[in-house]
């Protein structure tokens, strides 16, 4: 039924979109901004979002409705990205995994423990100068990134407490849907079961795989702590999601209205940013208290240790990581 749902909401959009029809109560000759993302109304990227809309309304609102769709109802985000890409809508929020096969660039962010802190992951992704570079990447295939939006530290997360490496051996863990993601989830000797995030929660719960890994919200934004009851804290990545939005379209802006646009996104990541903080805290306060969910403290040294040799490999078999390697390697070492 939900199938049907999303394929009936698409179809509109995209019918719309090409001026064949309109969704109800949107003839008034604005013209509308759709945005699909994959999390709920209560996540932080949904309320960044809310920012984002009311800024560019605030300022453009004789000219420009922006319209959000959250919960993958246009479909998951590889889904979306297509539609992204040719325009039936204008922006989604996905994460880098799900850009690596249109800029491999982006394989980076999958690398385990490639950031040493936090502050160096904010530092790199908030140095808006540089990564405009990496952002333009995606222009051939007709998209660009305009802002970030912090999305945590990804831990593995299970159904069986996992205390050392070797307990992820033979364990079937959901990946995102990228090579290097698979790869990353092998090298800790899981056997790695690549899908959307929609699907991850009756895959857990119905034993098709036995666990996955993600940060604190995935267990009570998208309720996966009802099914996996353990999570251990061996911090192996932090991805970033990006807000990506049809070529086209933002060229087809005036400098003073892609201007707008530009500060709508950098409002949303601050309030994303801010929002994100007090979510994990209240996250996991709801998933160790009102779930049942365990936080299991690991050796962390045990886990860098596992994966010691895929920094190398990737960088080996890649060399566009190579600059935006060395640079968080300069960013690494000042909070050392
Ligand atoms: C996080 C992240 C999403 C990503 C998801 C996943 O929720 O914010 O962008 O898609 O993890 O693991 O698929």
């Amino acid at each position: 039924l939900r199938r049907l749902f999303v394929c009936l909401v698409c179809l509109c959009v995209v019918m719309s979109a090409q001026g064949c029809g309109s969704i109800a109560g949107v003839s008034s000759g604005k013209r509308i901004i759709r945005i699909s993302h994959a999390q709920s109304e209560t996540h932080p990227e949904h309320l960044g979002l809310l920012k984002f809309k009311e800024y560019v309304e605030e300022n453009l609102g004789d000219k420009y409705e922006v319209q959000i769709y959250p919960n993958e109802i246009l479909g998951s985000a590889q889904k979306a990205i297509e539609l992204t890409q040719t325009g039936a809508i204008d922006f989604v929020v996905a994460g880098t995994a799900n850009l690596e096969t249109f800029a491999d660039v982006y394989e980076i962010f999958s690398m385990p423990y490639l950031f040493t802190s936090e502050e160096a992951y904010h530092e790199t992704m908030n140095d808006t100068d540089y990564m405009e570079k990496i952002y333009e990447s995606t222009d051939d295939a007709g998209f660009r990134v305009l802002t970030w939006y912090n999305a945590g530290t990804r831990s593995f997360y299970a159904k069986k407490p996992i205390y050392t490496p070797d307990d992820l051996k033979g364990l079937k863990i959901r990946v995102q849907q990228s090579p290097a993601s698979v790869k990353m989830a092998n090298a800790f000797g899981a056997a790695a079961s690549p899908m959307s995030f929609g699907e991850v929660y009756t895959a857990i719960q119905q034993g098709v795989i036995d666990g996955a890994e993600n940060n604190e919200l995935a267990l009570t934004n998208n309720k996966h702590g009802e099914v996996a009851k353990y999570y251990s804290y061996n911090k192996h990545q932090m991805v970033p999601d990006l807000l990506i939005g049809n070529l086209k379209f933002l060229n087809s802006l005036s400098d003073e209205e892609f201007q707008v646009f530009k500060e709508a996104a950098r409002l949303s990541t601050e309030v994303e940013m801010e929002e994100w903080d007090t979510q994990v805290q209240e996250a996991k306060d709801i998933a160790q208290n009102q779930m049942g969910v365990e936080f299991i403290d690991v050796d962390v040294q045990q886990f860098k240790d596992k994966v010691a040799g895929v920094q190398e490999e990737m960088l080996e078999s890649n060399e566009n990581i190579r600059d935006l390697y060395d640079h968080i390697q300069e960013i690494n070492k000042k909070y050392e």
